[in-house]
């Protein structure tokens, strides 16, 4: 078992070192936020994520898992050095790559032994040769160090389960040793191992994320026409999916799609591209739809209503998908700006993603604390999130709670029949309207 160092523990590198740690390995996450770092010491996990603090604890008791403010006391007799720091969205859509060049600068002051370097956070390709030759100009004494790419894969909201039962592991390193070594890290996970070069392991984190991100506007674009002929969008994915050759995931219709990285990683790739005079044309277009999608129920409920003006409308849902508490890109913020904009009085609700929803969300949207108190009085309701909580409704609520039972749905989350029998007047995504 080998002594690991994560530095960040945002999302990912919190998820890693808490695994890491679970299949024997000794793991010191380092972050310089001494409140997050209080909090992570105790075994509280500073981000919403089912299951994660119980493994934490778990760790912690069996003094496998530390978490300090130190890098000098972090890298200390480490051989291997995670590095899992935000890169996040210039204005111009570039990775914004400071606290990556920072971590490399704080490696190399502070190692004293040889080490190998693992990124895996989510940098654009040829980024961790950069990373390689900013420590070695950085280092004082002759230390060896290999670098590996070894990009994740996590869902958010599933991520504990997604570290045990991954797909596939990547290891991209140049250096066999290197990538021996966090090979042999990683088998205690049972995973498929790849290897390949550092480059390409750095645009297979890029390439999948676009591809799945095609998947969804690929199906949002069909969902749209299906509305228009008369045809049912979760018939035809369940169609198309059976073909093996297609499959049956990440083609679900909705509202677009969300979150901290497709829009991000999407918008980079585009970037990467356009850096070797190469014009992303599809996955500019996936972007776009994309763009658009996060104005459909807006879009309906105007031609629906006459007007939206002093019209009262409850969303439920807020977090960009469920089981997470994450606003980021969240068609929720879209979707409440337009319909401000329009004169709507807009009241929020989300399982858990109240507390960022407040400082996430436009001024003016105000929140309550049950789906019964913001259906209370509405106009329409729009179901944002498919959160659990949501579909498993009695539909009776919508008709007895709102001034009329006007829902527009933006995850499919009830049958037809269903919205039918509840008398509801129901407008979903792809499908025809229940009026
Ligand atoms: C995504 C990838 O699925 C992970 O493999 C990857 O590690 C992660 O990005 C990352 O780069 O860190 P995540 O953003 O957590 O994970 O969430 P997903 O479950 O992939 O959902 C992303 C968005 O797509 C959500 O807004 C979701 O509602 C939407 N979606 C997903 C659809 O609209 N339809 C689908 O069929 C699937």
């Amino acid at each position: 078992m080998k002594k690991i160092a994560v530095v960040g523990t945002g999302y990912v590198g919190l998820v890693t070192g808490v695994a890491l740690s679970e299949v024997g390995h000794e793991v010191t996450c380092i972050d310089i936020d001494e409140a997050k770092v209080a909090r992570m010491q105790r075994g509280e996990s500073p981000i919403y994520e089912p299951g994660l603090d119980d493994v934490m604890k778990r760790n912690i008791d069996a003094g496998r898992l530390h978490f300090t403010t130190n890098h000098n006391e972090g890298f200390t007799g480490k051989e291997v050095i995670y590095i899992a720091v935000g890169t996040p969205e210039r204005e111009d859509g570039t990775a914004d790559l400071q606290y990556v060049d920072q971590v490399a600068v704080d490696i190399a002051s502070h190692v004293k032994q040889d080490v190998v370097v693992v990124t895996k956070s989510t940098v654009p390709v040829g980024t961790n040769d950069y990373i390689l030759r900013t420590i070695k100009e950085h280092l004082t004494n002759g230390v060896a160090v290999s670098i590996v790419s070894n990009p994740e894969f996590l869902r958010e909201g599933n991520a504990v389960y997604d570290a045990f039962n991954g797909d596939r592991i990547v290891v991209g390193a140049d250096d066999k040793w290197a990538g021996d070594m966090i090979e042999e890290i990683n088998k205690p996970f049972n995973i498929p191992v790849y290897r390949t070069d550092v480059r390409s392991a750095e645009m297979i984190k890029y390439a999948s994320n676009a591809f799945l991100a095609t998947k969804i506007s690929f199906i949002n674009e069909i969902a749209n026409i299906c509305e228009k002929l008369g045809a049912n969008i979760e018939d035809v994915s369940a169609g198309m999916g059976m073909d093996g050759r297609i499959g049956h995931q990440f083609l679900r219709a909705g509202i677009g799609y969300g979150g901290s990285c497709f829009p991000k990683d999407t918008k980079a790739l585009t970037q990467i591209a356009s850096y070797v005079d190469h014009n992303f044309e599809l996955l500019n277009s996936v972007i776009r739809v994309n763009n658009y999608q996060h104005h459909i129920l807006p879009e309906k409920a105007k031609k629906v209503m006459d007007t939206l003006k002093g019209k009262r409308v409850a969303l439920l849902g807020l977090a960009f998908k469920p089981n997470t508490d994450d606003m980021r890109e969240s068609p929720a913020i879209t979707m409440s700006e337009e319909l401000l904009l329009a004169g709507a009085e807009v009241v929020g609700y989300d399982p858990i993603a109240m507390d960022n929803a407040r400082k996430t969300m436009p001024e003016g949207v105000s929140y309550v604390g049950s789906v019964e108190e913001a259906l209370t009085g509405a106009d329409a309701a729009f179901l944002v999130t498919d959160w659990d909580e949501f579909k498993a409704l009695d539909l009776s609520v919508f008709r007895e709670k709102m001034a009329q039972p006007l829902v527009f749905d933006g995850r499919n989350c009830y049958g037809l029949d269903q919205a039918a029998e509840a008398g509801l007047d129901y407008y979903s995504i792809g499908r025809a309207p229940v009026v």
